[in-house]
């Protein structure tokens, strides 16, 4: 008996020490393949080796994730989940009750995560109480981007209501320059979308629409608005706007050929790793209206064997949350730290204007998850949304039959 309990404790000891000596590894899933995303990703491989660990890349290209999300689900299904994941929002706790989704709390909490994530964020991470992913960043959604030559040639400054925005928009049209640079991919469609719910529907309505469901507000009047606000919108894209992706409409207005472009911050990555210039060549401003549309990236670690995949696992959670990384990481991402402890010196004019936007409205209540970006509401009513807006977009669809179809599709969605 003596002897068991002797041997045991020395085969506790050894798998300790393997598991303190294993490698780190870790194959990580993500879509982030733009010039600004590669960029930045490039920080957390780059940390991750110099720590000894060995990364193995799985990156499904497609802005917004959806390729992405359908490559996790097969890998899962096949029972071969990568070890780490670019998950977030809802989805995160989507997978926890699947019981694919490993605790990571023991990082969290000797790194002390709860002291420096606000807790509307830190609430995103934890499932059941329990740390179940790493949250690198806050972007904004809610953005205009503007070519800061294409406008001052044109006499515009950057429009604070949306019928600036469509006075502009039209005065740029008939001097030839395109005003709009959309990519008709249904996630950009309804990132604009939602820009537009909040600008037109103000806060509440935002919450009431596209966090609550609740069905008077989505076939209310200012619903009918919204979706006439998105026909004009889709007088000012290119013909040519169909399938592209979301960093190609940016360089549309890095070169000058569009002057808008409504986009999240990852935007500003991608005017960045081409060398422009915040308030130079390139502006920035929310879009019309209150409030603060907030996506938050993160990575999720999923359930799998072998002590270097979970050293792996524990390595790039410490790394993701720890104050360097996040500062380096966010100034080439275009978004803001997600710890409150990082000193926002080296950042640019927008990522101020965002920080303080978010302090803001975090303290009036209007900081609102994000629905475009899957942080409000989960897969199957986000995607029931998007696919009206989408077909709304694409057609000659009234104002009318699109609330009533965004209705039934939620309806229907549960
Ligand atoms: C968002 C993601 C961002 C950004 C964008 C375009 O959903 O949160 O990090 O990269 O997609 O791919």
């Amino acid at each position: 008996m003596k002897r068991f309990a002797l041997a045991t404790a020395s085969s506790l000891a050894v798998l300790a020490s393997t598991s303190v000596m294993a490698e780190p590894q870790a194959e990580v899933l993500h879509w982030w393949t733009s010039g600004g995303e590669a960029k930045s990703v490039a920080v957390l491989q780059e940390e991750f080796a110099a720590n000894g660990g060995t990364w193995t890349d799985m990156p499904v290209a497609g802005g917004g994730g959806d390729a992405a999300m359908t490559a996790l689900r097969a890998r899962v299904l096949s029972g071969n989940a990568p070890t780490a994941v670019q998950l977030k929002g809802p989805a995160i706790q989507e997978w926890y009750e699947e019981g694919v989704l490993a605790d990571i709390s023991n990082v969290a909490e000797a790194e002390g995560w709860d002291k420096v994530l606000p807790a509307s964020i830190a609430a995103h991470m934890k499932c059941e109480g329990t740390w179940c992913a790493a949250p690198v960043n806050v972007h904004r959604v809610d953005w205009i981007w503007a070519n800061a030559d294409v406008l001052a040639a044109n006499g515009i400054e950057m429009p604070t209501t949306w019928d600036e925005f469509n006075a502009a928009a039209e005065k740029l049209q008939a001097a030839g320059v395109i005003p709009l640079a959309h990519g008709g991919q249904a996630w950009q469609d309804a990132t604009v979308f939602e820009t537009v719910v909040l600008g037109l529907g103000g806060p509440e309505f935002y919450k009431k629409a596209l966090v609550e469901l609740d069905p008077e507000a989505l076939t209310s009047d200012t619903m009918v608005k919204v979706f006439d606000q998105m026909r004009t919108l889709r007088g000012f894209v290119d013909e040519n706007f169909s399938g592209r992706d979301w960093n190609l409409a940016t360089a549309m207005v890095m070169n000058g050929e569009a002057a808008f472009q409504i986009m999240g911050d990852w935007a500003k990555g991608e005017f960045l790793a081409a060398g422009k210039e915040p308030g130079k060549d390139f502006l920035c401003a929310s879009t019309p209206g209150d409030g603060y549309l907030y996506n938050v990236d993160s990575f999720a670690m999923f359930d799998v064997e072998g002590d270097d995949k979970r050293a792996g696992q524990e390595l790039l959670a410490k790394l993701i949350v720890a104050p360097k990384f996040q500062e380096v990481f966010n100034l080439n991402k275009g978004s803001i730290p997600a710890r409150t402890d990082v000193a926002l010196d080296k950042f640019d004019m927008c990522a101020k204007i965002s920080a303080e936007d978010m302090a803001t409205s975090s303290e009036n209540g209007s900081l609102l998850p994000s629905y475009a970006h899957g942080m409000a509401l989960r897969g199957a009513q986000a995607g029931a949304i998007t696919d009206v807006v989408t077909a709304h977009f694409n057609s000659d669809m009234s104002s009318q039959e699109a609330v009533q179809q965004l209705a039934d599709a939620v309806a229907n969605s549960y």
